[in-house]
């Protein structure tokens, strides 16, 4: 699982002969790193997959020729090439000097190196080469992964091994796998990186870091990716033995100022800082009686000089307020809007509790028409059941994306208020490191890809980029049948974990496996009872305007729909009421039966992917096979204990007879 969806194994022979012919040699005349990374990875992806070779060489028929206007080659065709933006770029089957030939050319050199991944991927597909017009410019600038990487290794939320980033062996050591990560990133269109956890050391901001980070910058450079810092809000104090981090005293100012000199004095190209402030413990500018804006627009001076961003995040939320917790972060930034600073970009997680296997959108999306807004998802499967449970994300990320704020009218999805701000993008917490298969699971892979295909374009469909990823990972001859086990996969962990709008039903701490009976934290919002709370009369929390009204934070159309169990979609139904267990659901089941249904349905959902892997056995290489069944097998029992935990609680709670074939957890 090493290579990822770059494997370039050959093709059948048909198709490998009609790739040879559009790929005999690839013609470049800059001596630009990038472009020259570009080429390399053209001769190696396309001699992969046709089984010859195919190296540089001189203009002929069926060459590719790669470049900026920079190359005489490329100017002469007269392309529009300034039109495609930094990061644009087109292929096109031209014809040069006589010959037909196939153009990759862009304004700068990485739209060049993103262009080759994308001829590429046609040709992993199996797809042909002839007659190729593609224009592509990314909808988003910031395609980000967030690690939440610490500075021992650890990875905060991580389940495929310790952090990439060896900072004891750094500077001096450079990993080649740096590169490789690099350029799988840039093979998705991914630009940045932020490399530590937004629940940051101040440490990594200390001149023994930094030159680790310089060496990092500099192997990603090539590749089109910056790199960024999380930045502790108290680091001042820690590291630069101030006695304050109030944004609005001078000293505290001048510290981070100089700090981002000596940041860009080494990385001319640091993207900028994100910020975890005033959450979950965090400090931030609330510590002062500040604001978020007056917390952000003080890094963002700092910053500002040098063409840096800040990235604040908006996922806050305190216990000691009384505020049910979905409606905090709204309730905090909304008014804020209008009041940051140019360079700074407020982080949105992608719906108003925690990466839940489903949420609403956030109420925030459509309402800050002010503030550029990013999105932030969490490809790491924090609650999706870690690296083990096979749950393609691309559906998730999709309804969200493609949902409509109604603000400020009908049709503004999350996807065209993310592209229209000024500062646009997608932040995703990365799920990589040090395991061989980078993600834990060979099917994780797909999470990173589809993260860095719809950061790019984020009305790209789901379903499409399993088929591209299925096809470029397992082999275009399985592609239709691996892709149609994914796009079931999520909708199965919402039915075995919580169904019909429930959420935050885990377990304490880890958050893998059940936990809805938990009633005895000390912070009353990290209960599932907080959540679900499930009574004798019914079960669903009422976030109408008869509860904690979180429904009203949505433009009036969607909070009419929503704020009536009429209308509600019932995949939300317990998000934003709480019903009779009695209540006639559309199956004309109750409530209870419903939920009962659906728990079983998500085991047998699990056990219908076991069955398609299985029919699989012999078509992908026995390895991955293997592995990929052995994880099915833990997902099926996990499912099965999902229900039967929950089932076993909510009979309990509401007073009900067990259903059959449940075995309460003892
Ligand atoms: C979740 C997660 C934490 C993380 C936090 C965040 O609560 O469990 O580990 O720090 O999100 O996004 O800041």
């Amino acid at each position: 699982g090493y290579d990822l969806w770059l494997r370039y194994r050959p093709l059948p022979a048909a198709q490998a002969d009609a790739v040879a012919s559009k790929a005999t040699t690839v013609v470049r005349d800059e001596d630009d790193e990038t472009i020259r990374l570009a080429a390399a990875e053209l001769e190696r992806g396309l001699s992969g997959l046709t089984g010859r070779r195919i190296a540089g060489g001189d203009l002929g028929e069926g060459a590719i020729v790669i470049g900026t206007a920079r190359s005489a080659r490329i100017a002469a065709l007269r392309l529009p090439l300034a039109g495609l933006g930094p990061e644009g770029y087109l292929v096109r089957s031209v014809t040069v000097e006589g010959r037909p030939v196939t153009v990759i050319a862009a304004d700068r050199p990485v739209g060049v190196l993103y262009g080759a991944f994308r001829l590429l991927r046609i040709a992993q597909a199996g797809q042909s080469l002839d007659r190729l017009a593609i224009v592509e410019r990314p909808r988003l600038a910031l395609r980000v992964l967030n690690h939440w990487d610490n500075p021992d290794r650890y990875v905060e939320r991580g389940y495929a091994g310790q952090s990439l980033w060896d900072w004891q062996k750094l500077p001096g050591f450079s990993d080649p796998r740096y590169t490789d990560y690099a350029r799988a990133n840039a093979s998705v269109g991914i630009n940045g990186a932020v490399l530590n956890n937004v629940n940051a050391s101040p440490d990594m901001l200390t001149p023994a870091f930094l030159t680790k980070v310089e060496r990092l910058a500099t192997i990603f450079r090539p590749w089109g990716i910056r790199v960024y810092l999380s930045a502790k809000f108290s680091a001042p104090i820690e590291i630069g033995g101030l006695k304050t981090a109030d944004p609005l005293d001078p000293a505290v100012a001048a510290w981070w100022r100089a700090k981002a000199d000596e940041i860009y004095a080494r990385i001319p190209d640091f993207g900028g800082f994100l910020v975890k402030a005033n959450s979950e413990g965090q400090p931030g500018p609330g510590d002062y009686g500040r604001s978020h804006a007056e917390g952000a627009n003080m890094l963002a001076a700092a910053l500002k000089p040098h063409g840096g961003v800040v990235m604040w995040r908006a996922f806050v939320y305190a216990h000691d307020k009384p505020e049910d917790r979905a409606k905090q972060a709204y309730s905090e930034f909304q008014p804020l809007d209008g009041k940051f600073a140019d360079n700074v970009i407020v982080q949105v997680k992608n719906g108003p509790i925690d990466f839940q296997p489903r949420e609403p959108f956030h109420p925030l999306f459509g309402a800050m028409p002010r503030t550029p807004l990013m999105m932030e998802v969490q490809i790491t499967k924090e609650y999706l059941g870690f690296a083990t449970h096979l749950a393609y994300l691309g559906p998730m990320w999709e309804e969200v994306l493609r949902s409509d704020t109604y603000r400020p009218r009908r049709g503004m999805t999350v996807a065209k208020v993310l592209a229209q701000s000024r500062l646009s993008g997608m932040a995703g917490v990365a799920n990589v490191g040090t395991d061989r298969n980078w993600s834990g699971s060979q099917f994780d892979q797909a999470n990173w890809y589809a993260f860095g295909r719809m950061a790019w374009n984020p009305d790209d469909r789901a379903s499409d980029i399993a088929r591209d990823w299925a096809a470029m990972t397992w082999g275009p001859a399985v592609a239709d049948p691996v892709a149609a086990m994914m796009l079931q996969s999520r909708q199965a962990v919402v039915d075995y974990m919580m169904p019909l709008g429930l959420h935050h039903l885990f377990a304490t701490g880890h958050h893998y496996g059940p936990g809805p009976w938990v009633d005895d934290l000390a912070r009353p919002d990290w209960n599932p009872v907080y959540y679900h709370k499930a009574d004798r009369a019914g079960i669903g929390f009422d976030r109408t305007r008869s509860g904690s009204d979180a429904v009203g934070q949505y433009a009036p159309a969607l909070a009419k729909r929503w704020g009536d169990p009429a209308t509600v979609p019932e995949d939300l139904l317990l998000w934003f009421h709480h019903v009779p267990w009695e209540r006639r659901m559309a199956s004309g089941r109750t409530l209870w039966e419903e939920l009962v249904a659906r728990y079983d349905r998500g085991v047998a959902e699990v056990a219908a992917m076991q069955g398609q892997w299985a029919a699989l056995r012999g078509r992908v290489d026995e390895q991955r096979h293997d592995e990929v069944s052995q994880f099915l097998t833990i997902q099926r029992a996990e499912a099965q204990w999902w229900r039967d935990a929950c089932i076993a609680y909510f009979a309990e709670v509401s007073g009900r007879a067990l259903p059959a074939g449940v075995v309460p957890p003892t």
